[in-house]
Protein backbone atom coordinates (compact mmCIF):
# COMPACT_ATOMS: atom_id res chain seq x y z
CA UNK A 1 0.00 0.00 0.00
CA UNK A 2 0.85 3.85 -0.53
CA UNK A 3 2.92 5.19 2.12
CA UNK A 4 1.29 8.30 1.89
CA UNK A 5 -2.46 6.79 2.38
CA UNK A 6 -1.13 4.05 5.27
CA UNK A 7 -0.96 6.97 7.73
CA UNK A 8 -4.29 8.63 6.58
CA UNK A 9 -2.99 11.00 4.78
CA UNK A 10 -5.07 12.30 1.64
CA UNK A 11 -2.40 15.11 0.55
CA UNK A 12 1.08 15.62 0.95
CA UNK A 13 3.22 17.89 -0.28
CA UNK A 14 7.16 17.15 -0.25
CA UNK A 15 9.91 19.55 -0.74
CA UNK A 16 7.32 21.77 -3.60
CA UNK A 17 9.67 24.46 -5.39
CA UNK A 18 8.35 27.58 -7.18
CA UNK A 19 9.90 30.37 -8.97
CA UNK A 20 8.52 33.29 -11.84
CA UNK A 21 11.75 34.43 -13.01
CA UNK A 22 13.97 35.51 -10.23
CA UNK A 23 11.19 35.34 -7.66
CA UNK A 24 11.03 32.03 -5.32
CA UNK A 25 8.01 31.65 -4.01
CA UNK A 26 7.66 28.65 -3.26
CA UNK A 27 11.08 27.34 -1.96
CA UNK A 28 10.70 23.68 -0.48
CA UNK A 29 7.15 23.68 1.21
CA UNK A 30 5.94 20.46 3.29
CA UNK A 31 2.88 19.48 4.10
CA UNK A 32 0.43 16.72 5.19
CA UNK A 33 -3.33 16.60 5.26
CA UNK A 34 -5.17 13.72 6.94
CA UNK A 35 -8.59 12.68 6.26
CA UNK A 36 -11.21 14.62 8.45
CA UNK A 37 -8.97 17.34 9.05
CA UNK A 38 -9.02 21.12 8.32
CA UNK A 39 -6.03 22.91 8.00
CA UNK A 40 -5.77 26.97 7.87
CA UNK A 41 -2.76 28.15 5.67
CA UNK A 42 -1.77 31.41 7.34
CA UNK A 43 0.27 33.87 5.04
CA UNK A 44 1.38 37.47 4.05
CA UNK A 45 -0.03 38.39 1.36
CA UNK A 46 1.78 37.29 -1.58
CA UNK A 47 3.76 34.76 0.01
CA UNK A 48 2.52 31.84 -2.39
CA UNK A 49 -0.62 30.60 -0.80
CA UNK A 50 -2.46 30.68 -4.07
CA UNK A 51 0.09 29.65 -6.15
CA UNK A 52 -0.05 26.63 -3.56
CA UNK A 53 -3.13 25.49 -4.13
CA UNK A 54 -2.91 25.88 -7.97
CA UNK A 55 0.14 23.67 -7.93
CA UNK A 56 -1.93 20.69 -6.11
CA UNK A 57 -4.48 20.80 -8.81
CA UNK A 58 -2.23 21.29 -11.61
CA UNK A 59 -2.89 24.89 -12.65
CA UNK A 60 0.26 25.88 -12.19
CA UNK A 61 3.14 23.49 -13.01
CA UNK A 62 5.71 22.84 -9.86
CA UNK A 63 9.14 23.63 -10.48
CA UNK A 64 9.98 20.69 -8.52
CA UNK A 65 9.19 18.60 -5.32
CA UNK A 66 6.46 15.98 -4.54
CA UNK A 67 2.34 16.21 -4.47
CA UNK A 68 0.53 13.03 -3.79
CA UNK A 69 -3.20 13.63 -3.96
CA UNK A 70 -5.41 10.23 -2.52
CA UNK A 71 -2.04 7.86 -2.84
CA UNK A 72 -1.38 9.33 -6.37
CA UNK A 73 1.15 11.49 -7.63
CA UNK A 74 -0.76 14.02 -8.92
CA UNK A 75 2.06 15.60 -11.14
CA UNK A 76 2.65 12.13 -12.81
CA UNK A 77 -0.64 12.06 -14.42
CA UNK A 78 -2.02 13.39 -17.60
CA UNK A 79 -5.32 13.52 -19.07
CA UNK A 80 -8.49 11.58 -18.18
CA UNK A 81 -6.35 10.07 -14.68
CA UNK A 82 -5.24 13.44 -14.01
CA UNK A 83 -9.32 14.80 -14.52
CA UNK A 84 -10.49 11.90 -12.43
CA UNK A 85 -8.36 12.98 -9.47
CA UNK A 86 -8.93 16.41 -9.92
CA UNK A 87 -12.95 16.02 -9.49
CA UNK A 88 -11.71 14.41 -6.26
CA UNK A 89 -10.33 18.04 -5.03
CA UNK A 90 -12.83 20.70 -5.19
CA UNK A 91 -11.25 24.23 -5.15
CA UNK A 92 -13.55 27.03 -3.96
CA UNK A 93 -12.34 30.03 -5.62
CA UNK A 94 -12.45 33.51 -3.51
CA UNK A 95 -15.38 34.99 -5.28
CA UNK A 96 -16.96 32.38 -6.07
CA UNK A 97 -16.14 32.26 -9.95
CA UNK A 98 -19.65 31.75 -11.22
CA UNK A 99 -20.63 32.21 -15.24
CA UNK A 100 -22.47 35.41 -15.10
CA UNK A 101 -24.71 34.63 -18.00
CA UNK A 102 -25.88 31.62 -16.51
CA UNK A 103 -28.54 30.65 -13.45
CA UNK A 104 -27.66 29.44 -10.82
CA UNK A 105 -28.90 25.83 -11.68
CA UNK A 106 -27.00 26.18 -15.04
CA UNK A 107 -24.45 26.91 -12.84
CA UNK A 108 -24.46 24.20 -10.89
CA UNK A 109 -25.35 21.76 -13.37
CA UNK A 110 -22.67 22.63 -15.76
CA UNK A 111 -20.11 20.73 -14.00
CA UNK A 112 -22.06 17.72 -13.88
CA UNK A 113 -22.70 17.95 -17.29
CA UNK A 114 -19.03 18.61 -18.92
CA UNK A 115 -17.40 15.74 -16.52
CA UNK A 116 -16.79 12.45 -17.98
CA UNK A 117 -18.66 9.45 -17.74
CA UNK A 118 -21.36 11.87 -16.27
CA UNK A 119 -24.54 10.69 -18.16
CA UNK A 120 -27.26 12.02 -15.88
CA UNK A 121 -30.95 12.41 -16.96
CA UNK A 122 -32.70 16.20 -16.61
CA UNK A 123 -34.21 14.61 -13.13
CA UNK A 124 -31.66 13.19 -12.08
CA UNK A 125 -29.61 16.79 -12.38
CA UNK A 126 -32.53 18.54 -10.49
CA UNK A 127 -32.03 16.00 -8.09
CA UNK A 128 -28.37 16.86 -7.19
CA UNK A 129 -28.77 20.58 -7.76
CA UNK A 130 -31.52 20.60 -5.50
CA UNK A 131 -29.57 18.48 -2.66
CA UNK A 132 -26.64 20.87 -3.22
CA UNK A 133 -28.61 24.26 -2.86
CA UNK A 134 -30.59 23.05 0.33
CA UNK A 135 -27.11 22.55 1.62
CA UNK A 136 -25.77 25.82 1.63
CA UNK A 137 -29.65 27.10 2.68
CA UNK A 138 -30.00 28.62 -0.83
CA UNK A 139 -32.82 26.44 -2.86
CA UNK A 140 -35.02 29.79 -3.07
CA UNK A 141 -32.36 31.66 -5.33
CA UNK A 142 -32.21 28.32 -8.10
CA UNK A 143 -33.71 30.61 -10.86
CA UNK A 144 -31.52 33.61 -9.40
CA UNK A 145 -28.86 35.19 -11.68
CA UNK A 146 -25.10 35.69 -10.27
CA UNK A 147 -26.04 39.53 -10.67
CA UNK A 148 -29.03 39.45 -8.85
CA UNK A 149 -26.65 37.58 -5.58
CA UNK A 150 -25.28 39.30 -2.53
CA UNK A 151 -21.27 38.42 -2.29
CA UNK A 152 -22.09 36.07 0.60
CA UNK A 153 -24.82 34.23 -1.84
CA UNK A 154 -21.84 33.88 -4.54
CA UNK A 155 -20.10 32.63 -2.05
CA UNK A 156 -22.51 29.59 -1.03
CA UNK A 157 -23.31 28.71 -4.54
CA UNK A 158 -19.52 28.58 -5.53
CA UNK A 159 -19.24 25.91 -2.60
CA UNK A 160 -22.86 24.48 -3.41
CA UNK A 161 -20.98 24.17 -7.39
CA UNK A 162 -18.12 22.62 -5.90
CA UNK A 163 -19.66 20.31 -3.31
CA UNK A 164 -22.01 18.61 -5.99
CA UNK A 165 -19.05 16.89 -7.40
CA UNK A 166 -18.91 15.04 -3.94
CA UNK A 167 -14.89 15.77 -3.46
CA UNK A 168 -13.16 14.26 -1.15
CA UNK A 169 -10.42 17.09 -0.27
CA UNK A 170 -11.57 20.84 -0.35
CA UNK A 171 -9.25 23.78 -1.07
CA UNK A 172 -10.82 27.12 0.02
CA UNK A 173 -9.03 30.39 -0.87
CA UNK A 174 -9.84 33.01 1.61
CA UNK A 175 -13.57 31.68 1.43
CA UNK A 176 -14.48 34.72 3.97
CA UNK A 177 -13.03 37.42 2.88
CA UNK A 178 -15.20 40.93 2.04
CA UNK A 179 -17.97 39.15 4.01
CA UNK A 180 -19.44 41.44 7.51
CA UNK A 181 -19.00 38.88 10.25
CA UNK A 182 -22.21 37.71 10.50
CA UNK A 183 -22.04 36.13 7.09
CA UNK A 184 -18.15 35.31 7.72
CA UNK A 185 -18.95 33.26 10.67
CA UNK A 186 -22.23 31.72 9.05
CA UNK A 187 -19.66 30.60 5.86
CA UNK A 188 -17.08 29.12 8.26
CA UNK A 189 -19.88 27.37 10.02
CA UNK A 190 -21.10 25.90 6.88
CA UNK A 191 -17.47 24.67 6.04
CA UNK A 192 -17.63 22.73 9.21
CA UNK A 193 -20.83 21.12 8.56
CA UNK A 194 -19.39 20.08 5.08
CA UNK A 195 -16.48 18.72 6.57
CA UNK A 196 -18.90 16.29 9.43
CA UNK A 197 -21.19 15.11 7.02
CA UNK A 198 -19.26 14.51 4.05
CA UNK A 199 -16.12 13.72 5.50
CA UNK A 200 -14.05 15.54 3.68
CA UNK A 201 -10.62 17.11 4.10
CA UNK A 202 -9.68 20.45 3.24
CA UNK A 203 -6.94 23.39 2.94
CA UNK A 204 -8.16 26.84 4.21
CA UNK A 205 -6.50 29.76 3.29
CA UNK A 206 -7.70 32.36 5.57
CA UNK A 207 -6.33 35.25 8.00
CA UNK A 208 -10.09 35.70 9.57
CA UNK A 209 -9.67 34.63 13.31
CA UNK A 210 -13.20 33.72 13.46
CA UNK A 211 -13.02 31.33 10.35
CA UNK A 212 -9.89 30.03 12.18
CA UNK A 213 -11.60 29.59 15.48
CA UNK A 214 -14.86 27.85 13.96
CA UNK A 215 -12.98 25.44 11.56
CA UNK A 216 -9.36 24.56 12.08
CA UNK A 217 -8.11 21.87 13.60
CA UNK A 218 -4.58 23.10 12.56
CA UNK A 219 -2.69 25.67 11.38
CA UNK A 220 0.41 26.39 9.58
CA UNK A 221 2.22 29.26 8.56
CA UNK A 222 3.90 29.54 5.55
CA UNK A 223 6.90 32.10 5.66
CA UNK A 224 9.62 32.82 2.39
CA UNK A 225 7.91 29.72 0.87
CA UNK A 226 8.40 27.16 3.76
CA UNK A 227 5.72 26.11 6.31
CA UNK A 228 7.79 26.87 9.02
CA UNK A 229 5.56 26.14 12.10
CA UNK A 230 2.02 24.33 12.46
CA UNK A 231 -0.13 23.50 15.53
CA UNK A 232 -3.57 24.49 17.31
CA UNK A 233 -4.56 27.71 17.04
CA UNK A 234 -4.09 27.78 20.57
CA UNK A 235 -0.39 27.09 20.12
CA UNK A 236 0.16 29.17 17.31
CA UNK A 237 -1.04 31.98 19.44
CA UNK A 238 1.57 31.57 22.18
CA UNK A 239 4.09 30.30 19.39
CA UNK A 240 7.88 31.76 20.73
CA UNK A 241 8.48 32.97 16.95
CA UNK A 242 6.95 36.65 17.03
CA UNK A 243 6.23 35.83 13.19
CA UNK A 244 3.62 33.35 14.18
CA UNK A 245 2.04 35.32 17.14
CA UNK A 246 1.94 38.37 14.96
CA UNK A 247 -1.01 37.11 12.90
CA UNK A 248 -3.33 37.35 16.02
CA UNK A 249 -2.36 40.75 17.33
N1 LIG B 1 1.11 32.99 -13.01
C1 LIG B 1 1.98 33.79 -12.38
N2 LIG B 1 3.01 34.37 -13.03
C2 LIG B 1 3.91 35.14 -12.41
N3 LIG B 1 3.87 35.43 -11.10
C3 LIG B 1 2.88 34.89 -10.39
C4 LIG B 1 1.88 34.06 -10.99
N4 LIG B 1 1.01 33.66 -10.02
C5 LIG B 1 1.46 34.23 -8.88
N5 LIG B 1 2.57 34.96 -9.08
C6 LIG B 1 3.32 35.68 -8.06
O1 LIG B 1 3.59 34.79 -6.99
C7 LIG B 1 3.50 35.46 -5.75
C8 LIG B 1 2.55 34.72 -4.83
O2 LIG B 1 1.24 34.85 -5.32
P1 LIG B 1 -0.01 34.23 -4.58
O3 LIG B 1 -1.19 34.57 -5.39
O4 LIG B 1 0.24 32.80 -4.28
O5 LIG B 1 0.00 35.03 -3.20
P2 LIG B 1 -0.90 34.80 -1.92
O6 LIG B 1 -0.04 34.30 -0.81
O7 LIG B 1 -2.08 33.99 -2.30
O8 LIG B 1 -1.32 36.31 -1.56
P3 LIG B 1 -2.75 36.96 -1.15
O9 LIG B 1 -2.86 36.76 0.34
O10 LIG B 1 -2.58 38.40 -1.50
O11 LIG B 1 -3.82 36.28 -1.94
C9 LIG B 1 3.10 36.90 -6.06
O12 LIG B 1 4.25 37.69 -6.05
C10 LIG B 1 2.51 36.81 -7.45
O13 LIG B 1 2.71 37.99 -8.16
MG1 LIG C 1 -4.06 34.41 -2.63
Amino acid sequence: MDQALSNNIVLNVSNLKKSFGDFHILAGADLDLKEKQNIVILGHSGTGKSVLFKCIVRLIEPDSGGINVLGQDILALEDEKLTELRIKIGYVFQGGALYDSMSVRSNLEFPLKYTKGAKRTQAELNELVEEALVNVGLIESIDKMPSELSGGMMKRIGLARTLIQKPNILLYDEPTTGLDPVTSGEISELILKIQEEYNTSSLIISHDLKCIEITANQVNVLKEGKFTASGTLDEMKHHEDPFVNSFFK
